[in-house]
């Protein structure tokens, strides 16, 4: 492969780590929409809180709970530390989870341990992940078969991100001629390929495409959350590269709109909703406006970096969130609640 050496990208991973859970990096404007909504509150639901279901099925996987671990970390010795957290509550809470970009992999495969987490997560839903652009630089269908086998993944996670590699120094800016590429993986592995954002959202129009692609199910990672142009400014040296990022700390689209958008013309597209979502009523809102899963990445960094319990505790809590907006709502079940009927815009 094409790529810069090994140690450099691990030096950058710990980097990330590092500000992500110390820093700044929150989008300072720009929100996710969700704030734009409130539930009408039911005060007679007619339902017992210990009767709610939070059950829900996605791809095929059975999971206790429509919630997602996405993409962060791995390379590093606390990145590894971190993924072995991440893992067990993954597999403790029967939810899917996504793992870093595995690109160091293809260079230094030695380190494949800071990435397994299959032995403690052995019914979990684990979801390998690689940048699309690196299609463009010397990685093929085999290097995706590779990444997907060192972690057992049930699925392959493409992401997009395209102001990140502009605002990094030396990053990977050729993206033309993606689409196809992207299409031929979707028709050459044996597992489904997810794409996602980092934090920038996916519009409707570029969702039908990678729909039309073959991409088996879209997470939107929407403006609103960590801002990636913000991380990649805090830790760049070239001070033209750190005004860019401070620039673009906005760019991109909310997390509400992008889904609102893919959804009008995807009815039962398999979506899933992240990029700024803080906490177990912002997952509701992002299923009452069409997400299937509701996907957290910094907050659950953050939790996993004090112990494994803060952890645990997080998505506790996070679910409990959850169904008390079923409670409050008088729904049931997820299905109700991804009706949207109890979901109104604020004034
Ligand atoms: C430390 C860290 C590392 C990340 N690395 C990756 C990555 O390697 N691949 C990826 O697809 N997304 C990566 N992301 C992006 C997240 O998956 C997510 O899309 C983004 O942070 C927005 O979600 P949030 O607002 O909940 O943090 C990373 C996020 C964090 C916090």
């Amino acid at each position: 492969m094409n790529n810069p050496r090994a140690s450099d990208i691990e030096h950058r991973k710990a980097e990330h780590l590092d500000i992500c859970i110390h820093g700044d990096v929150e989008s300072p404007l720009v929100s996710t929409g969700l704030e734009r909504y409130r539930f009408r509150h039911t005060c007679l639901p007619e339902l017992d809180f210990d009767d709610l279901d939070i059950q829900t099925t996605f791809l095929g996987w059975p999971l206790a709970a429509p919630l997602l671990i996405s993409s962060m970390t791995g390379g590093t010795a606390l990145a590894g530390k971190i993924n072995r957290r991440l893992a067990r509550a993954a597999q403790h809470f029967r939810i899917p989870m996504g793992v870093g970009s595995q690109r160091v992999l293809l260079e230094q495969p030695q380190i494949a341990e800071t990435f397994a987490v299959r032995e403690v997560a052995p019914d979990t839903p684990l979801l390998a992940n690689i940048g699309a652009v690196q299609l463009n630089y010397g990685c093929g269908v085999d290097d995706c078969g590779k990444i997907i086998k060192i972690l057992d993944a049930n699925a392959l996670i493409l992401h997009l991100n395209p102001l990140q590699e502009a605002v990094q120094t030396r990053g990977d800016r050729n993206f033309k001629g993606l689409l196809p590429k992207i299409r031929d993986l979707c028709q050459q592995l044996e597992v489904p390929v997810i794409v996602k954002e980092v934090g920038n959202g996916i519009s409707g129009a570029i969702a039908d495409q990678l729909i039309q692609a073959g991409v088996a199910a879209i997470d939107v990672a929407g403006a609103g959350g960590t801002s990636w142009a913000k991380v990649e400014a805090a830790r760049a040296t070239d001070p033209r590269q750190r005004a860019l990022g401070q620039t673009f700390a906005d760019w991109g689209i909310p997390t509400a709109d992008c889904l609102q958008d893919i959804r009008e013309n995807h009815p039962d597209y398999p979506l899933i909703a992240s990029g700024g979502l803080k906490n177990g009523l912002d997952v509701a809102k992002a299923i009452a406006l069409g997400a299937d899963l509701g996907g957290l990445a910094r907050p659950f960094l953050q939790a996993a970096h004090i112990s494994e319990e803060a952890l645990f505790e997080h998505i506790e809590i996070t679910l409990g969130e959850l169904k008390t907006v079923l409670f409050c709502t008088g729904c049931k079940n997820l299905s109700q609640l991804h009706q949207g009927s109890s979901l109104l815009r604020n004034p």
